[in-house]
């Protein structure tokens, strides 16, 4: 008695080893003879659990749904938080990489609704344009301005008699001293 026992005892070691080092296949491996795996996923046929090995974005246990990537975290493409569409966009799903598209309201863009639509520059461009000068009438106040002036200044210098009134020349300044 003492002996079998022994010898059970080690064939229970010698089992669990052979398992343990793979030597021994699954023993409870799916029966694949009666799994359906839609949408192209393979029987697995190595462990017991899950039945079907999926394509993405289909899920086990039969592939025959998709995961819900508008509410799952995807540390991979950088969404490490909900929601998955940013700033009121509305997500859907589709069946390309990356499994989800983002509807984003006007004021955002990008593959979350993250970017900030930028139309200051569009908008500013003609807004000052329209009430503003031309470059050409800018130039025009600019000459008058600065012929007024130096008129303003000759008159001034002539009445102040810093400059003598020029009598007879070829000047166009002022008049002949009578
Ligand atoms: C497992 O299934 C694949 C096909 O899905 C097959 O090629 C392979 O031989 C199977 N392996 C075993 C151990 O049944
Ligand atoms: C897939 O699995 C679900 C839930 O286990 C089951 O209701 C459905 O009938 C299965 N479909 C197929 C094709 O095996
Ligand atoms: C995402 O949705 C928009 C409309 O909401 C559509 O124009 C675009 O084609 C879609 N993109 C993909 C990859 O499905
Ligand atoms: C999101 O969906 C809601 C409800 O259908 C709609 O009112 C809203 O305009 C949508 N937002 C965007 C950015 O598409």
């Amino acid at each position: 008695m003492q002996t079998s026992g022994i010898i059970a005892n080690l064939a229970l070691i010698a089992l669990r080893l052979s398992a343990f080092n793979g030597i021994i296949g699954p023993t409870e491996a799916a029966d694949c003879s009666t799994v359906t795996c839609d949408n192209g996923g393979t029987c697995n046929n190595f462990t017991v659990s899950p039945a079907c090995l999926c394509p993405l974005p289909y899920i086990a246990p039969n592939c025959s749904n998709a995961a819900d990537y508008c509410y799952t975290l995807q540390p991979d493409k950088g969404i490490t938080a909900l929601p998955v569409c940013l700033n009121g966009g509305n997500c859907t799903l589709t069946y390309t990489d990356p499994y989800f598209n983002c509807s984003c309201p006007d004021s955002h863009t990008g593959f979350r609704c993250d970017e900030m639509v930028t139309t200051t520059v569009t908008t500013t461009a003609p807004s000052t344009a329209e009430p503003g000068l031309t470059d050409g009438e800018t130039a025009a106040i600019v000459v008058c301005a600065v012929i007024a002036a130096a008129a303003v200044v000759i008159v001034i210098l002539i009445v102040t008699k810093v400059i003598p009134v020029p009598c007879g020349g070829s000047s166009s300044v002022g008049p002949a001293k009578s």
